[in-house]
C-alpha cells in the first residue's frame, strides 16, 4: 500500500475537540489508552485496569532502573511517569500534538518527574535522535495511528541501541480489513476513519510480527492479550453508553469523537484483536 503523510488535522479532530479533551482529562485522568484486567479482578475500576496495563509494559520492557527509553505518541505522558516512577527508567517522549505535549510537561513539572521524564516534538517516523541512542523503546497504543508502519518500525530500530528492546501495546483488526465480511467492513471502517487509525490499513493481528522482522527485529512475544483487555471494553460500554446517547441526540456528537469511540469500539469487537508484541533488536 502507498506511503501517506502525517494528517496532523486528522488527529487534531480526534483529540483536540473540547469534548475529547475533556472526557481524557477528567474522566481518563490524562491516560489514553485502555486497561488490563486478569481473571478475578474487577473490571469496573478503569483507572485500577489503566495501572495494570502499565505494569504489564514495565514488565515486557523488562529493563535495569536508569535505562533510557523512547515513548513513541507519548500523549500526556502518563505512561512516561508509570515507567519513570515504578520502574525507574528515563523515559523521552515524542508526540505530534503541542497540546499533549504541553500538558505531559506540565504534569511531570508537577510531579517533580521533568528531569526522569522529557518531552518533545516528533513524529515517530521520523525520529530526532541518532542511532543507537535507546535502550527501548514503547509504543502504547499509538501505532494504530501510523501513516506507513514498516517505516515506523524501521525507525525504531534504528534508534534502539543493539540488544535494546522495543514493546507494542495495542489494537487492531483480526486480518486484512479489505477481506472481513461486508458487514464487518460497515461496522469497522467508519470507526477506524472517524478515529484516524490509518495503520489498520497496514497491519493486522496477521501481519504485524512479520513486520517486525522485516524491520530487523527478532521477536520474542506476540501475546493475544484481547482476553484481558475486553473487561474494559465491557466497563466504558457499560459506563458511557447512556452519556453518549444523551450526547448524540442533545449536544454536538462532533465534539464527543472520543467518547463515541470508546462506545463505538463495542460494536467492532468481534473484529478487533489487542496485541502485546515484545521485540529486540539483535546485538551486532
Ligand atoms: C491513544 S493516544 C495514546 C497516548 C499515550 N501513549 C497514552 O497511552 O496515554 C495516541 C497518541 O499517539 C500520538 N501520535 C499519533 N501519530 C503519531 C506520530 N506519527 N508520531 C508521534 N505521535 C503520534 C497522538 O498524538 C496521541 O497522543
Amino acid at each position: 500500500m502507498a506511503a501517506q503523510e502525517l494528517d496532523l488535522a486528522a488527529l487534531r479532530r480526534v483529540y483536540g475537540r473540547t469534548g475529547s479533551r475533556w472526557f481524557y482529562t477528567r474522566v481518563a485522568r490524562n491516560a489514553r489508552h485502555w486497561g488490563w484486567t486478569e481473571p478475578g479482578q474487577s473490571k469496573w475500576r478503569l483507572w485500577r485496569a489503566q495501572r495494570r496495563l502499565e505494569d504489564v509494559l514495565g514488565q515486557k520492557l523488562a529493563l535495569p532502573t536508569g535505562s533510557r527509553v523512547l515513548d513513541a505518541g507519548c500523549g500526556a505522558g502518563v505512561v512516561a511517569r508509570a515507567m519513570a516512577t515504578r520502574f525507574g527508567l528515563l523515559v523521552t517522549g515524542v508526540d505530534v500534538l503541542d497540546f499533549h505535549l504541553a500538558e505531559a510537561c506540565r504534569l511531570s513539572a508537577r510531579a517533580a518527574l521533568a528531569d526522569r521524564t522529557v518531552f518533545s516534538w516528533g513524529d515517530y517516523h521520523e525520529l530526532p535522535f541518532p542511532d543507537d541512542e535507546f535502550d527501548g523503546a514503547y509504543s502504547m497504543e499509538t501505532l494504530v495511528h501510523s501513516y506507513h508502519p514498516a517505516r515506523a518500525l524501521a525507525e525504531f530500530h534504528r534508534v534502539l541501541r543493539p540488544g535494546g528492546r522495543l514493546v507494542l501495546l495495542g489494537p487492531m483488526s483480526t486480518g486484512p480489513v479489505e477481506e472481513l465480511p461486508p458487514s464487518a467492513r460497515a461496522l469497522l471502517e467508519p470507526y477506524l476513519d472517524a478515529m484516524a487509525m490509518t495503520g489498520a490499513r497496514f497491519y493486522h493481528a496477521g501481519n504485524l510480527s512479520q513486520l517486525l522482522t522485516g524491520a530487523g527485529f527478532e521477536v520474542e512475544e506476540a501475546l493475544d492479550a484481547t482476553p484481558y483487555y475486553t473487561p474494559t471494553t465491557e466497563a466504558v460500554h457499560a459506563y458511557f453508553r447512556l452519556p453518549w446517547e444523551v450526547l448524540r441526540r442533545f449536544g454536538d456528537p462532533a465534539r464527543w469523537l472520543n467518547l463515541r469511540s470508546t462506545v463505538e469500539m463495542y460494536d467492532v469487537r468481534e473484529y478487533v484483536a489487542w496485541y502485546v508484541h515484545t521485540a529486540v533488536k539483535p546485538s551486532r
